[in-house]
Formats: structure tokens, C-alpha cells, sequence
């Protein structure tokens, strides 16, 4: 492993903090509660907080509601990515908008990324120098510098860890090689960093692999800190990526005492460690991004060799769905969109949002073709296997097809290959868009999801929201959130399917199609149905909420 020694001794000139979190914990941190305490009532109480206050407490100092004292919680989420300053995906949507909905739940939310240099120059130009030390992070002793950068938004601090040596890739992944030491060291930091700024919080919710270590330090080499008080809470987004590495690489860049690399923990197969799997076995409790995928992930299909130990720990797993940010996703004022549109007035402006839509793709413009929209990691995960085998056959002279992904070269080259085919009725946009996503949720008139595993999937939640159809496999958080159209009562959100076979997505499909071109009635029916079902983060922030509480009681 060629990586130089970290020697900086940046001496950036200390900004006073804007905001001293510690105090604002010590101002409304309850008192000792005892554990006779009926769990119940508490809850009970949080229910009844009006959630526009709860965030107005903190500024106020005499809030005017009968807030609970007891229900306050401070957590540190810490994890590799957050929209807005880097995603690749959902867990950045994820790290960003759970976190401000836990402030309306009364939590004091710190949340800590790596300041990767690819964030944005208008983000960074805002942040604020916090502090700095140097760290011992390897097994001979070699130290690192830590950076502390924060930026607060929203009533959420963002601490990012500042350190060039890990985080000036162009992405926040790049290689294995590579991605090992630099979340060994981003683990071991944010811990750190929180006992650097003597920031106590009652939870650490870590997410991924990339902060699975940070349960295994608190309990190893931080266990005689301030922190080991706080629990532990590792959320899985996505079981297939655990940072798999020899053990002796693992050992000698995270320092962790040989004892953590045994069966029981870090060790697998005959000498790897997992890192992943090591923060499964210290956390105190798991929790994963839909009740289905909670249970998926503890047999051999989905458990990606992890479903014994899954299995062993599962008393202390659970399943929590995720939501979508209503301040991003919203038809009314979303920025992005050609046209806004609401319930009232959904049926003509999506007619207006897919003339459009066309017209910038380069598609023939005809609002009488059904346009079908996915959007993507181009990855096998998600079900492209399934589409390519039977893409000739959607497209019918009545079907367009727009992908908008980027990913491995065999999908993105099949993707071309189809746009070049059906010039005018397929159009692959290869790129990561934000616009020309939220112009595609909102244009289309169905949405593809038919993963071979989805943890939850919120492409299909936008979609729904935007009132585009979606057409899913039954898998993961697609099954739970997908209820499949059923004709005989007009009910449902969508068109589903089971095994994953390309027959049954086409059979789905063709579903989809026959509704919407014999009976637009009902079509339009399920689609304002689609918009009016609550996607966002309240009820699962609530559970969470509730989670934090059971565990410090
Ligand atoms: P995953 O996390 O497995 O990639 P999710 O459905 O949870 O899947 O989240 C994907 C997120 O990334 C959504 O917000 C989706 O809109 C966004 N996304 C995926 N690919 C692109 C892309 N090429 N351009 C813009 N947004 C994208
Ligand atoms: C993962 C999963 C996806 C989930 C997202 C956010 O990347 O693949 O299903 O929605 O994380 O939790």
C-alpha cells in the first residue's frame, strides 16, 4: 500500500464556533431518568408535541408548548455520502433529509461526512474551521491529520473531516485499495472528532460498511472516552458492499486489537476480515431500510454470506422504510419541472411536463405514446438484465423508453445500442442529471424498478409522488411500499411482479399498458391515488425517534 505519511500541520487560523452544540445539549439534555419510567407514556408524550414548535425550541428559550424535557436526544449520524454536497445514490438522499427530519422530532443532529474534495466550491467556501489534531490511526503507530469543518443548515451541523491525503479523489469510491484505509481512517476520525469537540452524543448512527467500524473502535480503543456512553445504531442501505479485505491490511490500517478479527467479528473465510460484519456484531442495534429487506437479508439468496450471522443477530434487527424529502420532492414548487402541477391539476400538466420532456430528448412528440422512465445506477442490482432481454418487444409503436444512469460499460453500451436502434421512441441518457431526473419523474407516464434486491428503492416513492406509475419487482422495500393494482377492486399503486424472470416484467408491463390505453379512467384514478400517499419522513423519523429512545431510557 503506497500511501505517504500524513505529516500536516495545517495552522489554519481558528474561527469561533458559530454554535456550541454541547451547550445547546446541556441547556435541554433531560435529567437522569430512571428505567421504571413507563416507556409508553413518554412516547405518548412526543406524540402530542406540535412539530412546528418542537423546532422552533431551539432558539426559544421559553418554549410555550409543554415540551417533555426526557424526549430530547442528540445523535452523530456518520456516513460516506450527503446530499447535498456528494451522492451517489439513496443513502445520500438518506444522510440528508433523515436528519432534518429528526430536528422536528426534537433531536439535536450532528451529522459527519468526509470532506471529499469533489463537494461543491459553494459549499465549501461556507464552511467553518472547527479545529484540528492529529490522530494515531495504524497498528505501527503512524499518524494522521484530522480536519474539522462545519456547516450548519437547517438546524443540522455538518461536520466534515478534512483531510487530503484520503478524500482528494475526484469520487468518494474508488477502489478497494484505496477505500479500506481511507474508512478505517474516516471511522476512527469521526469518533475523534467528536471527543475533540467533547460533543457526548446519546446515539451514534453509523450507515454502511464505510462507518461499520466506527461500533467496533467505540468499544475497543474508545472505550475508556467520554463517547462510550452513546449507543450504537448501524443502518444497512445495501448488504452486497461490506469492505472485504485481507487481514492484515485491515489490521494494520485500522490498529483494532487482534481479538476483534475472530469468527465472532471481523474474521471470514479463511483470512479476510469484514468490516461490515464486525460493526453488525458491536453495534447495539441494526437497522435496515425496509421490514421486507430485514427479512430478505437473513436467508442464503439475499444474505450475501452474511444471513447466519444476520440470523444470530437478529434480535437486535430491524426493518425502518425509508422516505422522501418533501422539501426536494414536491410538483408544486419544484424548480426543475417544465410545468408545476398539484392534485388539481395533474392530468394536463403531466401531458405538458411529457411534451416537453420529448421535445428535449429528441423523442417524437406524441401524448399518446406511453412514455416508460428509469432512472438508476446502472448496476445489476437493479434488474437491467431483465429490461435488455426484453426491450424490443416494449417498444410496440406505442412505447418510449428514457434511462437516465451511469454504471458498468455492459449496461451503458446496451443503453446505446437501444437509443441507436430506436432512434425517436428510446433515448439513454448516460450521466448523472438531477434536473433531467425530477423532468423524467414528473413526464413519464410509468417507471421501471425491477431489481434483483432492493433494500427500499426510492426512485419508485418519487415516482409515485410525482404521479408516474410505477412497475416493480416484489422485493425489498419495492414490496412494501408497491401495493399491485388489483382490478377488481381499483385498487392499488402499481404493477407488480415476482420471480425475477424477463417474461414476468413483460407480462407487467404489457399490464400497465393495457390499462392505460383501455381504461384511462382508472389509470388516472391510481395515479392521484399515487400522489396522495404519504412518502414523506415523518412516521419513519417517529420510529426512529422511538428507537433513540428505547435505547437511553
Ligand atoms: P440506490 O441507492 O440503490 O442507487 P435509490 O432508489 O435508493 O437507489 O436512490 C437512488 C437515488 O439516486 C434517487 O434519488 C435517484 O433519483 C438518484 N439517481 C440515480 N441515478 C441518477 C442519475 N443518473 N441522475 C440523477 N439522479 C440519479
Ligand atoms: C441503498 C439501496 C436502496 C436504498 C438506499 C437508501 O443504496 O440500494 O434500495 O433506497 O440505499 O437507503
Amino acid at each position: 500500500m503506497a500511501r505517504k505519511q500524513e505529516t500536516k500541520t495545517t495552522t489554519k487560523k481558528k474561527t469561533p464556533a458559530k454554535r456550541t452544540t454541547k451547550k445547546a445539549v446541556a441547556e435541554v439534555k433531560a435529567p437522569e431518568v430512571t428505567v421504571e419510567e413507563p416507556k409508553a407514556e413518554a412516547v405518548e408524550e412526543v406524540k402530542e408535541e406540535p412539530k412546528a414548535e418542537a423546532v422552533k425550541e431551539e432558539v426559544v428559550e421559553e418554549p410555550k408548548y409543554e415540551a417533555p424535557p426526557t424526549s430530547r436526544r442528540s445523535v452523530a449520524f456518520i456516513g460516506s455520502e450527503c446530499y447535498p454536497f456528494v451522492k451517489t445514490g439513496g443513502l445520500g438522499d438518506v444522510m440528508y433529509a433523515l436528519p432534518k427530519a429528526l430536528v422536528k422530532q426534537n433531536c439535536d443532529v450532528k451529522v459527519i461526512i468526509p470532506r471529499y474534495k469533489c463537494i461543491p466550491w459553494k459549499y465549501q467556501e461556507k464552511m467553518v474551521y472547527r479545529g484540528s489534531f492529529q490522530m494515531n490511526l495504524c497498528e505501527d503507530g503512524r499518524s494522521f491529520y484530522v480536519g474539522i469543518m462545519e456547516y450548519v443548515w437547517d438546524g443540522v451541523v455538518y461536520d466534515f473531516i478534512d483531510n487530503e491525503e484520503f478524500f482528494s479523489d475526484g469520487n468518494p469510491y474508488t477502489n478497494l485499495i484505496d477505500d479500506i484505509p481511507k474508512y478505517c481512517y474516516f471511522a476512527k476520525a469521526a469518533l475523534a472528532a467528536l471527543n475533540y469537540m467533547n460533543w457526548v452524543p446519546d446515539i451514534i448512527h453509523c450507515h454502511d460498511w464505510q462507518a461499520a467500524l466506527v461500533p467496533v473502535y467505540l468499544r475497543t480503543l474508545f472505550e475508556n472516552t467520554k463517547l462510550t456512553s452513546a449507543k450504537t445504531i448501524l443502518t444497512i442501505h445495501n448488504l452486497r458492499f461490506q469492505g472485504i479485505y485481507n487481514i492484515p491490511t485491515i489490521r494494520y490500517w485500522s490498529g483494532l486489537p487482534d481479538y476483534v478479527f475472530n469468527k465472532d467479528a471481523l474474521k471470514v473465510s479463511y483470512n479476510d476480515a469484514n468490516m461490515l460484519k464486525g460493526g453488525l456484531t458491536y453495534a447495539n442495534v441494526i437497522t435496515t431500510v425496509s421490514h421486507t429487506y430485514a427479512g430478505e437479508i437473513q436467508t442464503g439468496y439475499y444474505g450475501e454470506t452474511l444471513d447466519a450471522h444476520l440470523r444470530y443477530h437478529s434480535g437486535k434487527l430491524r426493518g425502518i422504510l425509508n422516505g422522501i424529502d418533501y422539501d426536494i420532492w414536491n410538483t408544486a414548487t419544484d424548480t426543475r419541472l417544465y410545468e408545476n402541477y398539484d392534485l388539481t391539476n395533474v392530468l394536463e400538466k403531466k401531458r405538458e411536463n411529457k411534451r416537453r420532456l420529448q421535445e428535449e430528448l429528441g423523442l417524437v412528440q406524441d401524448d399518446h405514446k406511453f412514455v416508460i422512465g428509469l432512472i438508476s445506477r446502472l448496476t445489476n442490482q437493479k434488474g437491467l438484465d431483465l429490461i435488455n432481454a426484453i426491450l424490443p418487444q416494449i417498444i410496440d409503436g406505442n412505447t418510449q423508453v428514457v434511462v437516465l444512469g451511469t454504471g458498468d460499460d455492459i449496461y451503458e453500451n446496451s443503453f446505446r445500442y437501444y437509443e441507436n436502434a430506436y432512434k425517436g421512441n428510446v433515448c439513454s441518457n448516460i450521466m448523472y442529471d438531477e434536473t433531467r431526473a425530477h423532468r423524467i419523474y414528473a413526464g413519464a407516464d410509468a417507471f421501471l424498478v425491477p431489481s434483483q434486491f432492493e433494500p427500499c428503492g426510492l426512485t419508485q416513492l418519487i415516482a409515485m409522488h410525482y404521479g408516474t406509475i410505477p412497475i416493480v419487482r416484489e422485493t425489498g422495500g419495492l414490496k412494501d411500499t408497491v401495493e399491485p393494482y388489483n382490478v377488481f377492486y381499483n385498487s392499488g399503486n402499481g404493477f407488480t411482479f415476482d420471480r425475477y424472470e424477463s417474461g414476468l416484467l413483460l407480462d407487467a408491463i404489457n399490464r400497465a399498458k393495457t390499462l392505460y390505453f383501455t381504461d384511462r379512467w382508472r389509470w388516472d384514478e391510481m395515479l392521484q391515488r399515487d400522489m396522495n400517499k404519504d412518502f414523506s419522513w415523518d412516521s419513519s423519523a417517529k420510529q426512529y425517534k422511538d428507537l433513540y429512545l428505547e435505547l437511553t431510557w
